[in-house]
């Protein structure tokens, strides 16, 4: 059974002990969180010149604004400040800075009704991050940068968490990806064509939970949950950053959630930055993970973020 916990006081081991069990937490009140939506805000608002991010898809040739969005997302994954907010938002929620690790933010945009929900800004079908190489104990924070309504935002189909499907994850190596598709998501505009893990079986999407955390909160959920976007009819653009996070105890004692239906090879570990100092971890501690990798693969086992 998947629960939503809000605002709990309980301590970052409780948290993450829950989230392996299928629970999704609900945090509504940082001032980390306010002051890192300040500094995106402040960054995508330049980055459209001066136009409302949820309104510009009105006001923008779909060509543009894919450039625009596929100069700006780099820019800001990149960017140090990102990673200073990272920490503050972590230590903020109890996360020990020595034992936790986060990959850089990501910035999502949702356009309404069909605008552009390709390459840049993916629509994201239902999936779990494990079938893309995430470790099974990835927790994943997610969090709006303006106000979102529960018709554009992530659904959670809880009925999967410990149900397995048919979704091509065996096909599904990271190093592959990262060798072959990164680079061109940028340019796919029309269709998009890579390859991806997917449900191969028709699934119920309901029952469905979609959190609505405030702007200045956030949701935590576990990569193993089954999760897709909802289709955005709202009118707005949804703009949400999100990061993933290991507790690096649970890396080395192989403590996650449990492995339903994820059969992908590669991991994403060595995207993972200490929160105290920005190390990565340390090779002998990926090794385990990187079981079953073909030999011609490993060597794009980069260190990509
Ligand atoms: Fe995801």
């Amino acid at each position: 059974m998947t629960s939503v916990i809000v605002d709990p006081t309980c301590t970052d081991d409780e948290r993450r002990h829950a989230l392996y069990d299928g629970d999704i937490f609900v945090h509504t009140h940082s001032p980390a969180i306010q002051a890192f939506v300040a500094f995106t805000r402040g960054l995508i608002e330049d980055a459209f010149g001066g136009r409302d991010p949820e309104t510009a898809q009105y006001e923008m040739d779909v060509k543009e604004y894919a450039e625009v969005l596929g100069s700006f997302k780099p820019t800001f994954i990149h960017h140090p400040e990102s990673k200073v907010h990272l920490r503050e938002i972590l230590v903020e929620h109890g996360c020990d800075p020595e034992l936790t690790y986060f990959d850089v933010p990501r910035l999502r945009t949702s356009t309404s009704d069909n605008y552009l929900t390709t390459g840049i800004a993916y629509a994201f079908h239902p999936h779990r991050d494990t079938w893309y190489s995430a470790p099974m104990m990835q927790l994943n924070w997610w969090l709006p940068i303006y106000d979102v309504s529960p018709d554009n935002v992530v659904a959670f189909h809880p009925d999967y968490f410990a149900k397995g499907i048919a979704n091509g994850s065996e096909r599904y190596n990271y190093y592959a990806w990262n060798r072959d598709s990164r680079a061109i998501a940028a340019s796919q505009i029309g269709e998009d064509t890579r390859d991806q893990p997917k449900p191969e079986e028709p699934i119920a999407l309901d029952p469905q939970i979609r959190p609505v955390p405030p702007v200045g909160g956030t949701m935590v959920f576990s990569g193993a949950q089954l999760h897709s976007s909802v289709p955005n009819t709202s009118g707005r653009t949804r703009v949400s950053v999100d990061f993933r996070v290991v507790h690096r105890g649970d890396v080395e004692a192989g403590r996650g959630a449990v492995n339903v239906d994820s059969h992908c090879t590669g991991t994403t570990m060595r995207d993972y930055l200490r929160v105290s100092d920005q190390e990565r971890l340390p090779a002998e501690v990926i090794a385990p993970y990187d079981v079953g990798v073909p030999d011609e693969l490993l060597q794009y086992a980069i260190y990509s973020s």
